[in-house]
């Protein structure tokens, strides 16, 4: 039986409109994904597509975009957030990552976002995206870091309170603890050697830095927001060249030739 939890609704994911930082780095991520995967042509595939939150506006963009995702529930709630939107009909196809019931090369690029480290088998998800991928075509991640600036600083500082200073950290999930739906902890060199067996990676860069720190995240939100929206920019930037320190990691590629079938 496989242990993966279908009628999932999110309401333990971190809700992104709270915090200015938390709006900048879903806001990139997203934008960033969909570009990539938008630049490769027109036939996209969103892998664990969860509930439209890419589909929907790739739909409503013309793109012939196609979900695939096993939770029904999920599936649901991306149809009424096509009704609310007005978008065009979904394709959506219930289906696990690691058996895509797709043709090979049936597709200009395939994203998954905020998905891999839910899945019990990423390596063979990832060798599927490449397989449904056309040649010279593009699959695009996009992973969390837990061995990014904020979640190393986080246990850091953690570590600190505790050894030294003797005060026991607060109860519940720290932020460097993956949740309990993850079956991954992903770090930059782990992304990159699952991901770089099944393509030729061109694109490996980073999203926001600091994200989710207290100390980040108050600042932020007291500056000026034209400030604020100035500073996350270029710490932003800088997040790109670094992503071992990155929030999010975004990679893409080109399928390898040996992954084709
Ligand atoms: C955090 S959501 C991400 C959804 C969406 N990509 C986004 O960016 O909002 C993770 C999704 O992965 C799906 N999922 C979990 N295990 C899966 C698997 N083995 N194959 C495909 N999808 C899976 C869940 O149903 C859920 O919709």
């Amino acid at each position: 039986m496989r242990v993966v939890d279908l009628e999932r609704d999110m309401s333990d994911v971190i809700p992104t409109g709270t915090t200015r930082d938390s709006e900048y780095l879903f806001e990139r991520m997203t934008r960033r994904t969909l570009e990539l995967a938008r630049g490769a042509g027109s036939r996209i595939l969103d892998v664990a597509s969860g509930f439209g939150q890419d589909l929907v506006p790739l739909a409503a963009g013309g793109t012939f975009a196609v979900g695939a995702e096993p939770s029904r529930r999920m599936m649901a709630f991306a149809r009424m957030r096509r009704d609310e939107a007005g978008a065009p009909p979904l394709h959506l196809v219930r289906s696990w990552s690691d058996a895509l019931p797709f043709r090979s090369h049936s597709f200009d690029a395939v994203l998954c976002k905020g998905a891999l480290d839910h899945f019990d088998r990423p390596d063979r998800a990832i060798a599927e995206m490449a397989r449904v991928t056309a040649p010279g075509g593009r699959v695009v991640l996009a992973i969390a870091n837990f061995e990014s600036l904020a979640c190393r600083l986080a246990r850091w500082t953690d570590d600190l309170a505790e050894g030294w200073l003797g005060r026991p950290v607060g109860r519940g999930r720290r932020h460097y603890d993956v949740p309990a739906d993850h079956f991954t902890r992903y770090d930059l060199e782990l992304m990159r050697e699952q991901a770089g067996a099944h393509l030729e990676l061109e694109v490996v860069e980073g999203i926001s830095l600091g994200w989710g720190l207290p100390v980040w995240s108050r600042a932020v939100e007291r500056l000026p927001e034209s400030v604020a929206g100035r500073l996350l920019a270029a710490v932003g930037g800088l997040a790109r060249w670094l992503p071992g320190y990155a929030d999010v990691v975004i990679l893409a590629g080109r399928p390898r030739s040996s992954t084709a079938r």
